[in-house]
């Protein structure tokens, strides 16, 4: 019978309903020595959080984040809030010596980063960051391709993440669902909400970055306020990119995006190696694009890999070959690895150590783009 481990989770939005979903569905689908109970959902309002704590079946309702850390009876502090409480909720939950899971980015920060590692590494509690597209299967899988070496040397990656809905000057800057478009809040506009996940998904793929150079836009400066009613000045980036030297030598470009019309979540990325290339898509998440330069070269060409094997990465704990799972089971497997680390004694990545170094790539890409300088990520 699996141990119950309690959890606390605090904020009930978009990724608050893709945790509940993967507390509510890990033990059925992975064999485990520990089971999410969900004891306590935290938000300001108790009439918005009542409703969703008897959806999802939480057993109580906290309305301050302090109180629930405070609680005997959690284990687990989950971050689902806004960017600008994570360190403030993650260093209290720290020294209250509880576990905890945090959203991403981190921080706001590199130094607000570093405060939290220092925190959760002080009060050695578990912890880990949500940088959940490192648990597609597809991008597991090329991850085992390039650790077994059979890309060779790399020589480029590349990566971007497209959207389209800010495109409107008439849609307001902060406010409950509009937060990411208020740089106090959201500390930086796509370089810290997109281009983290390309740079945690890059680093882990391709190793440590060494020197960005970035350009960031905020195509329209002044929108309505959602809380004042008064037009603001908007201080986010609406569009980021930079060009990257890793350590291992190869180069790569990185892109983000609100203005791409059409796109609403096109989260690509491509690695060329000398011995074969591997690209993924997040609207075609189940597959694995890949060449492999060898033998005759008659038959060579790129191959879609329908990820869905048994021999594929976490796909054994699902259907049968040929049938795809999505996004939501990214969340799953991450909350079952960070199981199986408890049980274990290990501590599955990203740790708050691990995402730090995103928060260092970003914060030099934000310099970059205002001095005009190649800047180092340490
Ligand atoms: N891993 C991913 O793919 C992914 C996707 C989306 C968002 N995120 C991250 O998740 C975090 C939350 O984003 P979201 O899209 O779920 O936002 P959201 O606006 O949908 O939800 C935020 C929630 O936080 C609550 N909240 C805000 N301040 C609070 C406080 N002081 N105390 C208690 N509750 C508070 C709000 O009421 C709301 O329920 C952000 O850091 C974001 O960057 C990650």
């Amino acid at each position: 019978m699996a141990k119950p481990l309690n959890v606390g989770m605090i904020g009930y939005g978009f990724m608050g309903k893709a945790h509940t979903n993967a507390y509510c569905q890990v033990n059925h689908f992975f064999d485990l020595a520990y089971r999410p109970v969900l004891k306590a959902v935290c938000a300001r309002s108790a009439d918005k959080a009542k409703p969703f704590a008897d959806q999802w079946g939480y057993e109580s309702v906290e309305t301050d984040w302090r109180k629930l850390i405070q609680r005997k009876d959690i284990d687990l502090i989950d971050i689902c809030t806004p960017n600008n409480t994570h360190a403030e909720i993650a260093i209290a939950a720290a020294q209250a010596g509880k576990m905890i899971l945090c959203e991403k980015p981190l921080a706001m920060s590199g130094p607000e980063g570093l405060k939290m590692v220092e925190a959760v590494e002080k009060a050695g509690v578990a912890n880990m960051v949500w940088y959940n597209y490192r648990r597609v299967p597809a991008v597991t899988l090329a991850k085992q391709i390039i650790d077994q070496g059979t890309l060779g040397h790399i020589f480029h990656y590349r990566a971007k993440f497209l959207q389209d809905w800010t495109i409107s000057s008439q849609v307001p800057v902060g406010g409950q669902a509009l937060w990411r478009l208020d740089s106090s809040v959201a500390g930086s506009g796509v370089t810290g909400d997109l281009l983290a996940h390309c740079i945690d998904t890059a680093l882990w793929l391709n190793g440590p970055i060494d020197t960005v150079s970035g350009m960031t836009e905020t195509f329209i400066k002044e929108r309505p306020g959602a809380l004042s009613g008064q037009p603001e000045q908007v201080r986010i980036d609406d569009a980021s990119a930079f060009l990257a030297r890793f350590a291992n030598g190869s180069l790569a470009t990185f892109e983000a995006t609100r203005y791409a019309r059409g796109h609403k979540a096109l989260y690509t990325f491509e690695i060329n190696g000398e011995n074969g290339s591997i690209a993924w898509d997040l609207h075609d998440l189940h597959r694995l694009q890949f060449f492999e330069y060898s033998g005759d070269g008659r038959l060579r060409g790129w191959r879609s890999i329908h990820v869905t094997e048994k021999e594929h990465p976490y796909m054994e704990n699902w259907w049968v070959p040929g049938l795809q799972i999505g996004y939501e089971h990214t969340f799953i497997h991450q909350i079952a690895d960070f199981l199986r680390g408890l049980a274990e004694n290990t501590q599955p990545e990203p740790t708050f150590k691990d995402a730090l170094k995103t928060e260092k790539v970003i914060d030099a890409v934000l310099i970059s783009a205002k001095t005009g300088s190649w800047m180092r990520c340490e």
